[in-house]
């Protein structure tokens, strides 16, 4: 008997060093990564004009990385506050601490006005800073990974645009172990990155704007830990609380009783287009419980286009059912 708990004791202990040594090894470890590209991007004119395109509407950078008036519908961006970094991720976004999105205006104090070019387009794809230290994935690296070279080459000249303001966010703070787990998060690329051209290709375009504009990302739920559910893309459910209040995403699949198995093209595109007056200056105060985190405003930049092949796409996901109520704060319509 006494052997045998000898022998437990000691395959116990051999466990807890083993465990301190793996916790030990992540510590020292460095995320996956290659070093940044050397090369200098050209400042072009098309590559300016879509770049403030993605930056300001498709992959809607500047809600998370500027002031927002959360009062008012649709979280306008505070004047003057465009890019200088704000949006703080707590615990109601699944994250252990506190994460600042930075300032990425050209401020070379607290933005990216010392980064190379290839350390910003790193940053974007690959999820690690500067210093080759890990991006907390809040930072949508994994989504912007299939963003094409000549997309994130025009979102990095139009960054270099932005009016340098000098301004910084606090440090971030992230509880163990998920500092360390962290680490294994970004992940380099293995090669060029293309989309698909939607002369010929307008439902794969249209799953390539989903994936970049965070469609894909907000309107999928996720477990406690911030990962994705499998097979529940498209349906819906994640909730999220901020100062603007709490959502619940809705389902986007083309269920006879969700919005997509009811709501026809040009309905879908309208409903886009109906915010495009909206502006930080006269966006209205929301209703108690009916302000949205669903990025309305920059959205309804959207070309018609652009905004049909997102509902092309749509309509091929398979229509599965998940009603959710996506203001479950809003006092209901009786009381
Ligand atoms: C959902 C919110 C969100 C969106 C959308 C978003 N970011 Fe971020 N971003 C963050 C957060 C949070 C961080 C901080 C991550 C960290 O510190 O670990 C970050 C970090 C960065 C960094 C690294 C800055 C630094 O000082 O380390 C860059 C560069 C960046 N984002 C650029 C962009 C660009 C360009 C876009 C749009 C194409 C974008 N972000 C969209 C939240 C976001
Ligand atoms: C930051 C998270 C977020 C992103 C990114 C996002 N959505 Fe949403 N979306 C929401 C939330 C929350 C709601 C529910 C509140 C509302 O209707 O305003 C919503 C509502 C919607 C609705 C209304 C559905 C209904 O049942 O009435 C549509 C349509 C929609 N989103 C499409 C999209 C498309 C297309 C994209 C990408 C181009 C997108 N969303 C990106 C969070 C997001």
């Amino acid at each position: 008997m006494k052997k045998l708990i000898r022998a437990l004791l000691f395959t116990a202990c051999g466990f807890v060093v083993l465990a301190g040594l793996a916790v030990a090894a992540l510590a020292l470890r460095r995320p996956a990564q290659r070093p940044p590209s050397a090369e200098r991007i050209e400042r072009t004119p098309d590559r300016l004009a879509r770049g403030a395109y993605l930056v300001e509407h498709v992959s809607d950078c500047l809600t998370c990385h500027s002031e927002v008036q959360s009062d008012r519908w649709g979280l306008p961006l505070k004047p003057g506050t465009a890019g200088q970094g704000g949006f703080p991720f707590g615990k109601e976004f699944a994250v252990p601490g506190v994460v600042c999105a930075q300032n990425i205006t050209p401020n070379p104090a607290h933005g990216l006005g010392s980064w190379t070019d290839g350390e910003v387009l790193r940053a974007l794809r690959e999820g690690v800073d500067k210093n080759g230290d890990a991006l907390f994935p809040m930072m949508p690296y994994q989504d912007y990974r299939s963003m094409s070279d000549e997309d994130a080459k025009s979102v990095l000249v139009y960054l270099r645009t932005l009016a340098p303001v000098n301004h910084s966010v606090p440090a971030k703070k992230l509880d163990f172990p998920v500092n360390l787990f962290v680490k294994l998060v970004p992940k380099p690329l293995d090669g060029p990155v293309t989309a698909p051209d939607p002369k010929t290709d307008r439902i794969g375009y249209g799953r390539y704007l989903s994936i970049i504009g965070g469609c894909h990302e907000c309107h999928t739920p996720h477990d406690d830990k911030g990962k994705l559910l499998p097979k529940k893309d498209y349906t819906g459910g994640w909730e999220m609380k901020g100062p603007w209040g709490r959502n619940i995403t809705p389902n986007l699949t083309p269920h006879p009783d969700a919005y997509l198995g009811r709501a026809t093209k040009a309905e879908f595109v309208g409903r886009f287009k109906s915010f495009v007056s909206l502006t930080g200056d006269n966006a209205p105060v929301a209703p108690k419980g009916r302000n949205t985190i669903m990025p309305w405003l920059p959205l309804s930049g959207l070309t018609e286009d652009d905004l049909g092949m997102l509902y092309d796409f749509l309509k091929t996901l398979p229509p599965i059912e998940n009603k959710v109520n996506p203001f479950p704060d809003a006092p209901s319509p009786a009381s």
